[in-house]
């Protein structure tokens, strides 16, 4: 949520930062902004809209802009204040010529605001971000560090910040709490950003700054301090994965790359995992010892969106494979209704970025309450990833657009490998669990199979491109399917779909079926499919058209709906994943056609860092 990158070094300035900003456009699009150092003081501009906006202001007859060799930058995802070119960061403090951007949320800004008021400063904007200016400016006597270790110790709440001074040229200052910065070391210069992928053209060498670090960076040095000044240091580490897999590599959209990547993301994710030999799973983020495992009570699994959804695969795997009692819960939920939870809960927080405020509260909920706690993100050094100490990284690759579909696959392919690991440490015979594996190794060749009907299911998207409403059925393994099917296609498309339990639609929804309101079921070959069948005969006596998800080869369910796509035979438990990818492109193709924008749909981000 918000996107920030700053830049020091030798370099001209300007195309660093906005390289940046489109890559990080992602997380936030309403609005851009750019300052940086010129001789005459720090120039800032800013633009409503995306960032192709931001440089079309930026002229080339704006020789001290063009040549400046330090600057910040902002994308953002409106939250106090709407999205309008006054509001869009950076904003200036006070006489000192303070200039910021942030990341985050300053929950006390009103009271900040009022005192600043009364002691003169006058504000622009309705932002928190203007107070932090002003805030960073009141406590400025020549230092830049002083003055924003200072003034974060009045403030509540979330920030990434990057601060710059006119009176220290050259230098920027960069703060986290609570929201990612991420120090890329380069050759004779620095790029800070949000998250790796707008720094990864320049260098490899990544620092991940710590909640309440401070680092001051000129050209050629990086100097990291606590919140009481005490010089501390942070490792720099090697980002794996190549500048290419964040472009688009030949594809319209980001989204339809990364459905296409799903085979080689579930390959990463399972690769050296699987013991064929011994029919298990190989994650020792999630190994427990002899007592933790005996004493084990239930698992308890968090996230948000999409990452919820993959988890409640992930509950039904646990209790059905080993047995293990588990429980999905919405990660903003289980912070504040203070859950029964203790040392003999394992909680796992999923998350593909690593950094969402509800689920990285929920972890920190779990640690206080003495759970053990376990990430399963995909964002390397990320929050969560960092604070839980253990867990899983799905090795996904990065995920830009804003819809999340490799991530899903990934995390389910995990779960999977979880539910097997835990399995075997309980009743499974060594023969169940090499069966296990063999399915779960199959799992990237049946994607394959529904990536190659592609063509086939943008045509039927065509039938369903002029509806303004969709419900989504599914029982058993197929009910998350049905529930990330249905919020796949209202994100992107704009129409308003649900997912219900295939069961529950006949406890209210139903009322609202007619002809114009499609009905997606998932009907499966296995345990249930009789039972969705029953239900599309009722969609159909409401005269609802019906899109099936069906089995190759399974007649009877063919002839049951009105379309379908149909997806190879497997277990319903890996047959999970292939549906979804069907749906994925389902909602793709609808969107597409609809003229959407697909890869930023209206009012989300991808990373949600505020609650
Ligand atoms: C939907 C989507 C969101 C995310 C949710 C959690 O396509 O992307 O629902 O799944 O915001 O994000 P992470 O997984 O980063 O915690």
């Amino acid at each position: 949520m918000c996107g920030i990158v700053a830049y020091t070094g030798s370099n001209p300035a300007v195309p660093v930062l906005l390289n940046g900003l489109r890559r990080l456009e992602y997380r936030g699009y309403d609005s851009a902004g750019i300052a940086v150092n010129t001789p005459d003081g720090i120039s800032i501009r800013k633009s409503k809209g995306k960032v192709s906006e931001l440089a079309g202001l930026l002229g080339e007859d704006e020789t001290q802009i063009a040549e400046s060799t330090c600057g910040i930058a902002h994308t953002r995802w409106a939250t106090h204040g709407p999205p309008t070119t006054i509001n869009a960061h950076p904003h200036a403090g006070g006489k000192n010529g303070i200039v910021l951007v942030h990341n985050g949320i300053i929950e006390n800004h009103h009271a900040l605001r009022s005192t600043l008021t009364a002691k003169g400063y006058e504000f622009l904007s309705e932002t928190d971000t203007e107070v932090l200016a002003h805030l960073v400016d009141s406590h400025y006597q020549g230092d830049l560090v002083d003055a924003l270790t200072a003034a974060l110790k009045e403030v509540h709440g979330t920030y990434g910040i990057a601060c710059l001074s006119e009176k220290e040229e050259g230098v920027l200052v960069v703060a986290r709490r609570g929201s990612p910065i991420v120090i890329g070391v380069g050759e004779g210069e620095t790029i800070v950003a949000s998250d790796a992928s707008a720094i990864i053209n320049h260098t490899r060498q990544a620092i991940y700054l710590d909640d309440h670090d401070i680092a001051k960076i000129s050209q050629n040095k990086i100097d990291i301090r606590s919140s009481d000044n005490v010089p501390v240091s942070r490792e720099a580490s090697e980002i794996d994965w190549s500048a290419d897999a964040a472009e688009k590599g030949g594809y319209e959209h980001y989204m339809l790359k990364e459905i296409f990547e799903q085979p080689e993301a579930i390959r990463n994710t399972i690769r050296g995992r699987m013991d064929s030999e011994r029919g298990t799973a190989v994650l020792s983020g999630l190994d427990l010892s002899p007592r933790e495992l005996a004493e084990l009570q239930r698992m308890l699994i968090v996230g948000c969106g999409t990452s919820m959804n993959a988890g409640l695969v992930g509950e039904y795997a646990m209790e059905d494979f080993a047995g293990v009692l588990a429980e999905v819960e919405q990660a903003a939920e289980f912070r504040y209704r203070n859950p029964i939870v203790g040392s003999r809960d394992l909680v796992i927080a999923i998350s593909q970025s690593g950094e969402t405020a509800d689920t990285l509260a929920a972890v920190r909920e779990a640690m206080d309450k003495g759970a053990l706690v376990a990430g399963l993100v995909n964002v390397v050094g990320s929050t969560i990833a960092r604070e839980t100490g253990r867990g899983v990284y799905l090795h996904a690759g990065p995920e830009i657009s804003v819809a999340s579909t490799k991530a899903f696959t990934s995390q389910v392919s995990v779960l999977l490998m979880a539910a097997l690991k835990f399995s075997r440490s309980r009743r499974m015979s060594v023969e169940q669990g090499r069966r296990f594996v063999r399915e779960i190794e199959a799992i990237p060749e049946l994607v394959e199979r529904v990536l190659a009907k592609n063509d086939e299911i943008a045509k039927i998207a065509e039938k369903y491109v002029d509806q303004t409403s969709a419900f989504f059925i599914g029982r058993g393994y197929m009910y998350p399917v049905a529930l990330e099917g249905a919020l796949k296609l209202k994100e992107i498309s704009y129409i308003h779909a649900e997912g219900y339990h295939a069961a529950e639609l006949k406890h209210g929804p139903i009322a609202l079926l007619e002809k114009s309101v499609p009905v997606i079921a998932l009907c499966n070959d296995g345990p249930g499919k009789d039972k969705t069948l029953g239900n599309v005969a009722e969609c159909q006596a409401r005269d609802s058209r019906v899109l099936g998800i069906v089995t190759e080869g399974d007649e009877e369910a063919m002839a049951a709906v009105n379309d379908y796509i149909s997806v190879p035979p497997c277990p319903l438990h890996t047959a999970v994943i292939p549906s979804t990818v069907a749906l994925q492109l389902l909602s793709y193709h609808i969107a597409r056609l609809r003229g959407c924008p697909i890869d930023q749909p209206r009012n989300l981000a991808k990373s949600v860092t505020v609650e």
